[in-house]
């Protein structure tokens, strides 16, 4: 039976790039429909740009521009980055949309309806110099709990306290710096409580993976609150009907971006839009998401949907975080890597869908990029042995038959256990155990090599006798080689086409599993894919170091340095200009402060006194070479204009000088006696 299937992967917000964090979301769900439409199905893949907030607004206004201007920006960078990996969404829309507009309104009407909208007067932290309400996000101040500088509203980075921006010691906003002060005004509410009955009911109805069903009930436990679905202006977003000045909160308009990128796509497509959204469709609805948008994803949105007349989603299916050589990504170690610094650093998208589909399996487990192991793993697997069976044997269907395979094959034993094979890859694919398919794919791979290897088609070729043997082999081999290209296809649908452009058959689907290739002419065989340089790994970390670091020099930061575990740069950087240089702020501090920090092997957290210019806090990686208590007092030199940069422990807010090299051992600067803290160094 054909299914109809609509398909999303949660809204990218339209305020940054995308990078491979996002993408284990985008590859997992594009790998998914595109299995579904191999097996015939109606699939629907729909997604948008997430465009709406006060972060999108102040982010506009800094750089001059509006925030439509800045939104289709953001999404040509976005549908480029996506293209780029292959993922081929049916549509890709923005929530800054009329479809969006008109469908969020006739949501939020039909709630207060069904009298499941509230109004209630809260203060909240107001920025008087922006005349702004300030999200939690763009407070700072010291942490209540365990008092570290520049935390920001909602969590400590530092002692990993939660707490309320109206909690924060000290607090400022972090758009004008001025203090905020509370501020009463109206805002509406979700009357998410009085939807418990039914989200207990619908939550543990098989539609979350047990994982999520568990999370569910500590949350029911704890209460469900009423949710806060207004902002006050300025705000980029939706005007809430019949409430001038009050808009809708990012997190109300953004999964109806679903609906209105169905909506969207449906009129563009002749759809019957009712059938897919309506409270009687018989379609299935599938989210892809990150576990940590979860609460949105199975309480707000079914509840919304339920209680305006819509149908509820078939599935919810959340996957774990990302990290990469066993860390959260970081940007000082240049493992925050953008999708575009991938693809411009030459590497092939293929072989970052095929790690990451090795690496998923259907749960919310975090998944890992091992750099070394990604490219051990492509160069054994794809090269060594899935697209090895076909450079092995090709060569000897043009040299030898004139490009055209044998009319029937004598043993079909091996090409017949491959054929098996189809229906369990299938439902592994289809639980989204992508790592348990690639597995079982690539053990017929490894049957096929042994095939290759045991018949010796290269000596078979060298017995006048043998032809018709040779003729069999290499017949058999390609027939495995399609075959396996059939079950890699969705995750590796380019070189899947160029497969079908090399073996001149139509694409390939699922049911043709069933059929072999038998006195079929085939093109010549041009190399398929490059094993993957370890080198190109390296300067694609380098970049998204460098979008942070300056470039390394003799002479550089401790910390990247310690984190970047290579050797210190032997040649002199390139020559820049007195005016790059000029823009360094280079100051004399003084160590008033210095600390080991728990938890980090390498850093020490220094205070550093600038004299009239204040004090800053900075990590600094000298941990190996310094005790903090011989460090206090003395004169260094820092960067003092560096971007702040958060890190785990908290703010570092400037760099410390220290000279490295190939001999062991830190040296940070100091300068000769007289010199005062706050004196500029040139
Ligand atoms: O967390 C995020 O990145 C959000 N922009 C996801 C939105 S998903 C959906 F609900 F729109
Ligand atoms: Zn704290």
């Amino acid at each position: 039976m054909t299914r109809q299937i609509l398909v999303t992967s949660a809204l990218p917000y339209a305020n940054g790039s995308i990078h491979l964090g996002h993408l284990v979301e985008y590859i997992q769900t594009d790998i998914w429909v595109r299995f579904q439409k191999m097996r015939g199905h109606d699939c629907r893949y729909m997604c948008a740009d997430d465009t709406h907030g006060t972060a999108i607004m102040l982010r506009a206004e800094k750089e001059g521009i509006t925030p439509e201007a800045l939104i289709g920006r953001v999404w040509d960078e976005h549908t480029r980055d996506f293209a780029g990996f292959h993922i081929g969404f049916d549509h890709y829309y923005s929530t800054h949309s009329e479809e969006n507009r008109a469908l969020a309104s006739k949501i939020y009407l039909a709630l207060k309806d069904a009298g499941l909208i509230d109004v209630k007067t809260i203060a909240q932290m107001f920025d008087p110099v922006k005349n702004l309400f300030l999200p939690d996000r763009f407070i700072k101040g010291e942490c209540p709990k365990c008092g570290a500088a520049d935390q920001y509203g909602d969590n400590c980075e530092v002692c990993g306290a939660t707490y309320g921006p109206t909690e924060l010691k000290n607090p400022v906003s972090a758009v004008s710096g001025a203090t905020p002060v509370h501020k009463d005004s109206e805002h509406y509410f979700f009357k998410l409580g009085d939807c418990e009955a039914f989200l207990r009911e619908w939550t543990t109805s098989g539609t979350l993976q047990s994982e999520a069903a568990n999370k569910m009930q500590e949350w029911f436990a704890s209460g469900l609150a009423n949710w806060d679905i207004s902002r006050d202006a300025p705000y980029f977003g939706f005007e809430i009907p019949g409430a001038p000045g009050k808009y809708f909160y990012v997190w109300l308009d953004a999964p109806v971006g679903y609906m209105a990128s169905f909506a969207k796509y449906a009129r563009d497509n002749g759809l019957d839009f009712g059938a897919w959204w309506g409270q009687d469709a018989r379609t299935e609805l599938v989210h892809f998401i990150g576990k940590d948008i979860l609460y949105f994803h199975a309480l707000f949105w079914p509840a919304m949907l339920k209680f305006s007349g819509h149908r509820l989603p078939t599935a919810v299916y959340a996957h774990g975080f990302l990290t990469v050589n066993g860390q959260k990504m970081s940007k000082s170690r240049g493992t925050f890597i953008t999708a575009a610094s991938y693809l411009d650093a030459g590497l092939n998208p293929e072989w970052l869908r095929y790690y990451f589909a090795a690496k998923l399996n259907g749960s919310m487990e975090d998944i890992d990029l091992n750099l070394e192991d990604f490219v051990a793993r492509v160069n054994s697997d794809l090269v060594g042995k899935f697209i090895n069976i076909a450079s092995r044997t090709a060569g000897f269907i043009h040299k030898n038959f004139g490009g055209r395979l044998a009319d029937r094959i004598d043993n079909p034993e091996l090409l017949s256990a491959f054929q098996a094979a189809a229906a369990s890859i299938a439902s592994h694919y289809e639980s989204r155990d992508f790592g348990r398919a690639l597995r079982e794919i690539m053990a017929l791979a490894d049957r096929a090599n042994q095939f290759v290897a045991d018949e010796k088609p290269w000596e078979l070729a060298k017995q006048p006798d043998a032809v018709a043997r040779l003729h069999q082999v290499c017949t058999v081999a390609l027939n495995g080689f399609r075959l396996l290209t059939l079950y890699l296809k969705p995750v590796l649908p380019k070189l899947a086409e160029e497969v079908e452009a090399f073996l001149a058959i139509a694409p390939l689907a699922w049911n043709h599993a069933d059929t072999l290739l038998v006195g079929h002419s085939i093109n010549a065989y041009a190399h398929l894919m490059t094993r993957i340089d370890p080198k190109s790994i390296e300067a694609m970390v380098d970049a998204n170091r460098q979008n942070l670091e300056p470039a390394p020099a003799p002479v550089r930061h401790a910390e990247a340095q310690a984190h970047a575990a290579q050797p210190a740069a032997v040649a002199i950087a390139d020559t820049i200009s007195i005016e790059d240089f000029a823009k360094i702020d280079l100051r004399i501090a003084r160590i008033a402060h210095a600390e080991h920090v728990e938890g980090a092997d390498k850093l020490l957290r220094l205070t550093l006194d600038l004299g009239e210019l204040g004090t800053r806090q900075v990590f600094a990686g000298i941990k190996s070479a310094y005790a903090p208590e011989t460090l206090v007092g003395r004169l260094t030199v820092m960067v003092a204009n560096l971007a702040p940069r958060k890190m785990k422990f908290g703010m570092s807010e400037g760099m410390v000088l220290a000279a490295s090299g190939d001999a062991p051992g830190l040296f940070i600067l100091s300068p000769d006696s007289g010199a005062q803290p706050g004196m500029k160094v040139k």
